[in-house]
Order: C-alpha cells, then sequence, then structure tokens
C-alpha cells in the first residue's frame, strides 16, 4: 500500500505554528524566532485578510511547509477553481469543510495529481461541543458527526481531516495509515484553554494517535516561542 507522502517524518515535523497574528511584519518575525523548531506554519484567517496568502507564498518559496487553513466551502464550480489557483501556491496542506460535494470538488482540481497539495476535511470545530453542535442544528453525539465525516472524506480521497484530539482515538481506525490526522485545541499543561472546548494536551494527543498538533495561542503568545516550541517538540518525542 502507498504511503502518504504527507505523513510525518519526525517530531519537528508534527508542530503546526499557527501564525495567528494580526500582521505580516509580526508573522515574519515570529518565523524568524522560531525556525528549525516548528513543522509547518499555518496561515490562518486573521492573516489571509492582512498580506497572509502573499507570505504563504513566499515562506513556501523559503522552503517552509505551509498550512494554508482557508476552510473552503462553497459551490462545486467556485470551490475547484479556488483549489486550484491554492495548489499554484507552493503550500503544502490547506482546509475544506468536510461535506462530500465540497470534497470531492476539491479533489477535482488537483486531477492526476493528488500529491501536489494535502487537502484537509474540517470536521467538526474544536471551539464546539456537543451543545453548540445541536444549537447549530445538527444532531448529537458530536464524536459520531466528527466520524462521518471522517468517512466521506476517506471516501471522497482526501488528504487527510481536522478533528479534536479528543476523538483520535476512535478515528484513527475509521481513517487507516494513508489519511493524516491533525488536531488544533492543543493546550501544553498549564495553558488557558480560552474558546478551545475539546482541548488535550500534546503527548496525549499524539498517543491518542493524532499527527499533527496545531498550537497557536500557546506558541504565538509565548514569552519565548522558540523554547515553547522546543519544549513542546521534545514532549511530542517522549510520546512516541
Ligand atoms: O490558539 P489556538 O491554539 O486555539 O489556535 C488553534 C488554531 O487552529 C486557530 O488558528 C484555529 O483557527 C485553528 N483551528 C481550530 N479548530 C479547527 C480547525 C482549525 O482551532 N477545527
Amino acid at each position: 500500500m502507498p504511503t502518504s507522502p504527507f505523513r510525518p517524518q519526525s517530531a519537528i515535523d508534527r508542530l503546526v505554528m499557527g501564525l495567528d497574528v494580526p500582521t505580516v511584519r509580526e508573522a515574519e518575525d515570529l518565523v524568524k524566532q522560531t525556525q528549525g523548531t516548528v513543522g509547518v506554519y499555518k496561515i490562518g484567517m486573521e492573516l489571509q485578510f492582512a498580506g497572509g496568502l502573499e507570505l504563504a507564498r513566499d515562506l513556501a518559496a523559503d522552503g517552509h511547509k505551509i498550512f494554508l487553513d482557508v476552510k473552503l466551502h462553497d459551490i462545486d464550480n467556485t470551490i475547484t477553481r479556488a483549489v486550484r489557483n491554492v495548489a499554484q501556491m507552493g503550500v503544502t496542506f490547506m482546509t475544506v469543510h468536510a461535506y462530500p460535494k465540497t470534497m470531492r470538488a476539491a479533489l477535482k482540481a488537483l486531477e492526476d495529481r493528488p500529491d501536489k497539495l494535502c487537502i484537509l476535511g474540517v470536521t467538526v470545530l474544536t471551539s464546539m461541543d456537543e451543545q453548540d453542535l445541536l444549537a447549530a442544528g445538527y444532531k448529537g453525539p458530536l464524536a459520531d458527526t466528527v466520524e462521518m465525516r471522517a468517512r466521506d472524506a476517506k471516501a471522497a480521497g482526501l488528504g487527510g481531516i481536522v478533528c479534536a484530539a479528543t476523538e483520535a482515538q476512535r478515528m484513527r481506525p475509521v481513517l487507516g495509515d494513508e489519511l493524516v490526522m491533525v488536531t488544533p485545541g492543543i493546550r501544553p499543561a498549564g495553558h488557558a484553554a480560552g474558546d478551545q472546548k475539546r482541548v488535550m494536551t500534546p503527548a496525549d494527543a499524539i498517543k491518542a494517535g493524532s499527527d499533527y498538533l496545531v498550537v497557536g495561542r500557546p506558541l504565538n503568545q509565548a514569552k519565548d516561542p522558540r523554547a515553547t516550541a522546543v519544549g513542546i517538540v521534545s514532549e511530542i518525542e517522549s510520546a512516541l
């Protein structure tokens, strides 16, 4: 069975830093400080509206692994055409919402080159709990929705999913070894959860079967982001 080119090879590979800051200048500064201690830099919505797309292109051209967290969801034609453009940017990962039609339309853009870009399906946001899902009109339990979307992502042929580490153990057998599992909501011991509701420590997330850990505020608001990244990577290493 072929192995996905997007599987992490080392503990550093597994650490995804969220560049969730208001300006490109601050993001560049964080990259400078943490270079070599972080595997992937994630550019999300905040920075995308402030020059983050150009930064993504530039960092990718400099050899960094970039995760463009765009969480796309639209009509099929728009998705296919948007993903076609993302695939030209040189980024390694991108996100779409894990709706079957959206995922199929996104993959269509890669044509016969699925190795070009790892498209990840966002299952249920880590800031949501059972009550939030009910309030949004979905039936519980939340983990069943995550599993349904993981199955749909696999059936569509996606590169992986985004879910909470609290569901990782249940999702691993659903995904098999080919799809990667990316988990935000990571909180090293002693860090505030903030708006995240389904959180886990780096070590527990790895033990539960997560491939990539997305760490935002604990890293981008740290006094010493480099030392914090080194600490998280050593926690990952000892949990592997
Ligand atoms: O600061 P914090 O560690 O909570 O940041 C998590 C990052 O992961 C944010 O950039 C957020 O947008 C992203 N994310 C998430 N939950 C998802 C998908 C992405 O928190 N399901």
